[in-house]
């Protein structure tokens, strides 16, 4: 039987080379490598600032830091996305404030952040999410977008730009728009460093926070401390900082894939458009909308979505595809059906009616630039058999 895994990590540029590079100059933490690695990713993103850490989440707990967010304060953030967008806010003894996502795209929409500031005018800072790697609609010409409308109502936005990179929207770069943007270089992700995470910003004031908090709130690096005239054991912690830089070892692997994330990108664009007119027409299946012209997109994920028509149900689904040796994912459980989230803030499945639907039927199909169109075909054909009422108890029987 032929086999799909769902996920798989591709380091075919010079990854290789860059580590044994790092690992012959004898110096493995963070150095000259990760200096080089954000440097080039504020070049790629168009930003002043990058700040290089070992996961997204911690990028995620340092923007939320450096903003001053409290305990009492409340935070928007998205039902429909990973714990870790959430479990920041209550890091710093915040709560956050579960919004409905739009139903196609899983993302916030101007309309639904309008309204929730409307609702909740005591909330300090929004988390939007750029779902599955496109962005949401975060500026607009007639000054509506969702980072207009929080600026209007006086509200710090963090994005969740985890799926997100390279991902574009009207012209412009993911982490070019706000204020503070958070990237992912998990294993799964676009471009990876086996754990890792960029926080992006214009602002040099919320940099220089953020990058003595990155280690222990000491006001010199140990780079800088080994380079510097100045004495090398010389420092001062101004804050009870936090361990989250990434070494060296993690920012080579970076700057390869980096070089080839365009190409990485479009290899996932191909898997996405062969999905898009392969199961354009098949009954029982919702499949992502694009917002945003398909170059402009990530496509970390490619999430489609079981409708009422379908004849069987989502998790009777995704067996069936296993059977068949087709891995896929689910994107996501949302937080407000996760029980600390839901018995904490006493969350209503029925306040969320889009997440509701998307979580009650969906599916993340595999993509990754290694997918060949014969894979692709496999995935679509088994999924067409799947959700065939007529054959599928026959079919069933012979896997
Ligand atoms: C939307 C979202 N935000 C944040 C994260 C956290 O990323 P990391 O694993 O790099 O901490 C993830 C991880 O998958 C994610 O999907």
């Amino acid at each position: 039987m032929k086999k799909v895994p769902f996920c798989q990590v591709v380091c075919d540029g010079r990854e290789e080379q860059y580590v044994i590079d790092v690992l012959r100059s004898g110096w493995l933490t963070t150095a000259g490598k990760t200096l080089e690695f954000e440097q080039r990713f504020t070049q790629a993103v168009g930003a002043n600032f990058a700040c290089a850490v070992n996961s997204c989440t911690a990028a995620l707990h340092l923007a939320l830091e450096a903003l001053g967010v409290r305990p009492g304060d409340r935070v928007f953030v998205p039902t429909m996305t990973f714990t870790a967008t959430a479990e920041v806010v209550r890091y710093l003894g915040a709560d956050p404030v579960f919004l409905d996502v739009e139903y196609g795209t899983s993302l916030l929409t101007p309309a639904i952040v309008e309204q929730a500031l409307r609702q909740h005018p005591e909330v300090k800072v929004l988390i939007p999410v750029h779902f599955g790697g496109q962005a949401a609609e975060m500026t607009r010409s007639d000054d509506a977008g969702i980072l207009d409308l929080c600026r209007q109502a006086g509200v710090r936005v963090v994005e969740d730009a985890a799926h997100a990179f390279p991902a574009r929207r009207d012209g412009r770069m993911v982490g070019s728009f706000g204020e503070i943007t958070c990237f992912s270089f998990y294993a799964n992700k676009t471009i990876t460093t086996g754990e890792g995470g960029m926080l992006v910003t214009d602002d040099e004031e919320l940099y220089r926070r953020v990058k003595i908090m990155r280690l222990h709130g000491i006001d010199r690096d140990v780079w800088n401390r080994f380079t510097a005239a100045k004495p090398s054991w010389e420092y001062d912690v101004v804050a009870p900082g936090f361990k989250y830089n990434l070494p060296d070892l993690a920012a080579a692997i970076g700057l390869a894939q980096l070089e080839r994330a365009e190409a990485l990108r479009r290899e996932r664009e191909r898997c996405a458009r062969f999905y898009l007119r392969e199961l354009a027409s098949v009954p029982g299946l919702d499949l992502p909308v694009s917002r945003v012209p398909e170059a402009d997109h990530a496509w970390h994920l490619f999430p489609v979505v079981l409708n009422k028509h379908a004849p069987v149900s989502r998790n009777e689904f995704i067996t069936l595809l296993a059977e068949h040796g087709v891995g896929t994912s689910v994107h996501y459980k949302p937080l407000h059906r996760m029980t600390y989230y839901r018995e904490r803030y006493q969350l209503r499945a029925e306040d969320f009616p889009n997440a509701e639907r998307i979580w009650q039927g969906c599916v993340s199909l595999p993509v990754y630039p290694t997918l060949g169109d014969e894979d692709l075909a496999y995935v679509c054909d088994t999924i067409k058999q799947a959700l065939d009422v007529s054959r599928q108890t026959n079919w069933r029987r012979a896997a």
